[in-house]
């Protein structure tokens, strides 16, 4: 699948819209987009830009069933439901990426002089950004230059000139290290960034999944290996039908004012009192499809694509992390949308021995992925679903008891976007809460549920026209 055939399924499927009217990249575009998506609308094609000839598409996975479509999975599946398929594909073998000799994204090819990143209609989101977005459904592609593995990471990309690119990659990312592996070695990181794209790979791209090269990682969602070309400038695999790559390098020492940009929390962050210095891409080549299409994602407070993204990722990493670490009956997970698609997390299990459940919630912020700025997680038995948020409600009012069942943890990773963090502080760190609203196990006169009386409720059913109720 490329994005051309991830967009005519979501318009076969009634959840796109072109939109044809004139359009203007400088926040009118947004604004639209996330309109849209508050109201759980339709991914849009922007087709006539103010200034540009080339299409925007924004709100790729705005609802369940667009992510559904992209991962090739049925699409009355919840978040819930096809995060546990992709645990069960990517837990087995991963099916790597294979090389092929040419493809589309080799259609123009722009060079020298001629690179000038303002040919696509590159938004500006929202006022106080610092400029015009070219990545924010980006993928960076490095190698590390010690293990010689692939990395793709998505880190927003801002737009300084016709030739370079605000990269944030934030401290203590995979590509941060490798960034940081260049610099001790004296070198310029090679780089490739991809917009527009099997959107699988955007999806990987944005997943913090140790070891696994994320092109195998799709690969073995697809079924079939990711095609990629070997760039001739960089030595860098890209997927061979991108809309658009930017090819370059970057400088560690070359730091340039990046941002602030309106983050996925709904705040912008302390830049917006000091602009920072980010690694920046130098652009020596630009490959692009014909009529090539920007992909964008909108942003903005809950819930937007973004955050529809974050919660299926970070739902299937923690399954597939828990699932590793041999945890016995868990039952399903789910990492909120609401919650800005990674705070809070829910778990679901069948206990099975005196402090399962205490293990679960341990286990979630002990993960690669609930290490990272998960702030709550909440467990509940296995007779609630992770996704039921009234019934994880009702667990927490009728079998949580707060003194005993909350376990604070004083130190942990957390994102320094999060603004709930101290703006003096390096906002480097967290705190974290681990709720169990399960009814202990050990306990020999468990609390009784009212029950219907089978038998009473067979006559009701086979009355119920009778009672003239609907
Ligand atoms: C839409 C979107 C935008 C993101 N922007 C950034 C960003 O600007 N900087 C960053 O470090 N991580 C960002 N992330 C999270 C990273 O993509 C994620 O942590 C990923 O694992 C990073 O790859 P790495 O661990 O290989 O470095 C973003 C995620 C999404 C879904």
């Amino acid at each position: 699948m490329d994005l051309r055939d991830f967009i005519a399924r979501c318009e076969a499927a009634g959840e796109l819209k072109r939109v044809k009217a004139e359009v203007d990249w400088n926040l009118e575009l947004s604004h639209v987009a996330k309109l849209v998506e508050e109201k759980g609308g339709p991914a849009l094609l922007f087709e006539n830009i103010k200034d540009y000839n080339s299409p925007v598409f924004t709100g790729a996975f705005g609802t369940s069933r667009r992510l559904a479509i992209a991962l090739g999975m049925p699409e009355d599946y919840s978040i819930c439901d096809l995060a546990r398929e992709w645990t069960k594909k990517t837990i087995s073998e991963l099916i790597p990426a294979q090389e092929v000799e040419d493809g589309p994204v080799t259609e123009n090819v722009v060079e020298g002089n001629d690179v000038d990143l303002t040919m696509f209609p590159v938004p500006k989101f929202y006022p106080l950004d610092g400029g015009r977005y070219i990545g924010t459904a980006v993928f960076l592609v490095v190698r590390d230059p010690e293990t010689g593995k692939i990395n793709l990471g998505t880190y927003r990309m801002q737009m300084l000139d016709e030739k370079h690119c605000g990269v944030q990659i934030l401290p203590g990312k995979r590509g941060d290290r490798i960034l940081k592996k260049y610099k001790k070695m004296g070198k310029k990181m090679p780089a490739a960034a991809v917009i527009g794209c099997d959107p699988l790979l955007f999806l990987a791209g944005t997943l913090m999944q140790a070891g696994a090269s994320e092109y195998d990682v799709v690969g073995s969602v697809r079924g079939e290996p990711a095609e990629i070309i070997v760039s001739d400038l960089t030595g860098l695999p890209i997927p061979a039908s991108a809309e658009i790559v930017l090819e370059g390098e970057i400088d560690p020492d070359d730091l340039r004012p990046e941002g602030p940009f309106g983050e996925y929390t709904g705040y912008y962050t302390d830049e917006l009192y000091q602009v920072k210095k980010k690694p920046c891409l130098a652009v020596k080549r630009i490959l692009h499809r014909n009529n090539p299409i920007l992909w964008a994602t909108s942003v903005g407070r809950p819930v937007t694509d973004v955050h529809m993204l974050l919660s299926f990722t970070r739902t299937a990493a923690l399954w597939s992390d828990l699932e590793r670490m041999r945890i016995p009956g868990i039952q399903s997970v789910y990492v909120l949308p609401e919650s800005a698609g990674r705070f809070w997390a829910i778990v679901s299990v069948k206990q099975m021995y005196p402090g399962h459940s205490a293990q679960v919630g341990n286990a979630v912020i002990a993960t690669t992925t609930g290490s990272y700025g998960i702030k709550g997680v909440i467990v509940v038995d296995d007779d609630i679903a992770a996704d039921d948020i009234p019934r994880v409600f009702w667990a927490l009012a009728v079998r949580y008891n707060p003194l005993r069942d909350t376990e604070i943890i004083k130190r942990g990773r957390s994102t320094p976007l999060d603004p709930s963090l101290d703006p003096d502080s390096n906002k480097l760190i967290t705190s974290r809460i681990i709720m169990d609203a399960t009814i202990p196990y050990e306990w020999e006169k468990k609390p009784v549920e009212i029950k219907f009386d089978e038998a009473t409720l067979a006559k009701v059913r086979e009355r119920w026209k009778e009672y003239g109720i609907d």
